[in-house]
């Protein structure tokens, strides 16, 4: 993994973060409301159910007289009744056996008390509800296991709306926060786009009330950059324009001199002037570099690169003729880019000189175009000595001079790439710059341009 992308990454991955936050604290206080909810309704439930049961009893026991006891069988088959149902049982005072019962197997102990009880008979727990009246004791019962598990039975069946909503309830609060904080999703990609090139205000519309303080301080700075720029800009273009007049001026000065410098000084002159030719190509530069980094006008023309290739190549003819080396442009496209021509011609003329002054005489330098998704690339291939892999990450660094020496006598100033860099910014373009892979040596350097829609 690339190490820059990979601390970026681990940054990131180690920063809290807003959604994760929200959610969490969220689904922990649903999920706290929902068990409390369901604890409290199960407790209600259970006992509401035990007073229904205790209810039937005593109903049962209340209704037991006259005609409706008689109607208990006085001898009924042992152990016919299911073992969920109630027993009833009814006896004279003091007596053991019972007058009728409904299981003559369980003796109900007849000591009792009035009213609800609970007693083990037969090696089971009972709920007996007795009744005294003058003439007989009634006794109604239900067996506690069956009890409590109609009332567990019951009171589980409230825990069943809590159970199915509660996941449709964390699925919502994911959702929700999720589209809340999506809004700001488009803020994070104006803020990333932000660069020297382009530095647009990031968009204020739809941005929730609470952040839009913070979106608009940074706009009031991004203002403030882009400002310090341009005037920066502004300065270096004037100071190089300055520089200009004066600097033409001792060139002819030193024309008009030279018959006069005495032949053993004509050597040393010869540096002079030298020294002013590139004063004089570092100004050039800077000023190329100045209108490069310039905003963008309005309106552009779409410029037909063909044309700018042509040019270029023919613009360094005579010096490749002169020095055997082989240039040519193939693979040309009509297509048009959305850059202006001056632009599009300054990055390919870059291109093409650095070609011609780092490769040896006899060299070739091939030019090719190429579409790529939305973009045309500009392909410039030399025999050159190619760059040292460690120096490539510099080369579009401003004053950045690799270690190639050149073919030509004069020296770089190492703004080029630069300016070419800048140009392609300025339009949303690329500048690459690579080592062949083909085995030779040399370079590919390539810049792309955003295709005109025809
Ligand atoms: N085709 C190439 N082959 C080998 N090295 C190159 C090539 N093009 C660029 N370089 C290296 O990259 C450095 C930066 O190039 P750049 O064009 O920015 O500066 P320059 O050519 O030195 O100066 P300028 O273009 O401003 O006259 C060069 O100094 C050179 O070392
Ligand atoms: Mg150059």
């Amino acid at each position: 993994m690339n190490p820059s992308f990979s601390s970026a990454f681990a940054r990131y991955s180690m920063r809290p973060s807003l959604r994760n936050n929200l959610i969490i604290a969220l689904a922990v206080l649903v999920s706290v409301v929902a068990i409390a909810q369901s604890v409290s309704t199960y407790q209600l439930c259970r006992t509401g159910m035990s007073a229904l049961l205790d209810l039937r009893l005593e109903q049962v026991a209340m209704r037991m007289r006259g005609d409706l006891a008689d109607a208990i069988p006085s001898a009924p088959a042992r152990g016919s009744q299911p073992s969920r149902d109630i027993v009833i049982t009814i006896r004279k005072p003091g007596a053991n056996v019972p007058l009728r019962s409904t299981e003559p197997s369980l003796s109900l102990p007849a000591s009792a008390p009035a009213g609800f009880s609970s007693e083990m008979v037969n090696g089971e727990r009972w709920r007996i509800y007795t009744l005294r009246r003058d003439a007989s004791v009634i006794q109604v019962a239900q067996r506690s296991s069956v009890r409590n598990e109609l009332v567990r039975e019951t009171a589980l069946t409230t825990l069943w709306p809590t159970l199915i909503l509660l996941p449709l309830v964390l699925l919502a609060v994911v959702v929700i926060v999720h589209r809340t904080l999506r809004r700001l999703t488009p803020l994070g990609q104006a803020a990333q786009s932000i660069d020297a090139a382009h530095l647009n205000p990031l968009p204020v519309t739809g941005v929730p009330g609470e952040v839009l303080p913070f979106v608009e301080s940074i706009n009031r700075m991004i203002e403030r950059l882009a400002q310090v720029i341009e005037s920066e800009r502004e300065f270096i273009a004037d100071a190089a324009h300055e520089l200009r007049t004066p600097l033409t001026a001792l060139q002819l000065q030193a024309d008009n001199l030279q018959p006069h410098i005495v032949a053993g000084n004509q050597e040393r002159f010869q540096e002079l002037r030298n020294g002013i030719a590139r004063s004089g190509m570092l100004i050039g530069q800077l000023l190329r570099l100045a209108r490069a980094d310039a905003p963008l006008d309005a309106a552009i023309e779409p410029a037909d690169v063909s044309s700018i290739v042509v040019d270029a190549v023919s613009g360094v003819l005579p010096i490749a003729a002169a020095r055997g080396i082989d240039i040519g442009a193939d693979a040309m496209l009509a297509d048009k880019v959305v850059a202006s021509r001056a632009d599009v011609a300054i990055a390919v003329k870059n291109l093409v000189s650095n070609a011609v002054r780092y490769t040896p005489d006899g060299g070739t330098i091939d030019l090719q175009m190429r579409r790529e998704a939305n973009a045309l690339w500009i392909e410039v291939t030399d025999t050159g000595p190619g760059i040292a892999e460690e120096s490539l990450p510099r080369v579009f660094d401003r004053f950045f001079r690799a270690n190639s020496s050149t073919q030509v006598d004069v020296e770089g100033t190492g703004l080029g790439l630069s300016i070419v860099k800048a140009i392609t910014a300025k339009y949303g373009g690329q500048a690459v710059i690579r080592n062949r892979h083909d085995g030779r040596s040399g370079i590919v350097a390539a810049v792309s341009f955003p295709l005109a829609s025809v």
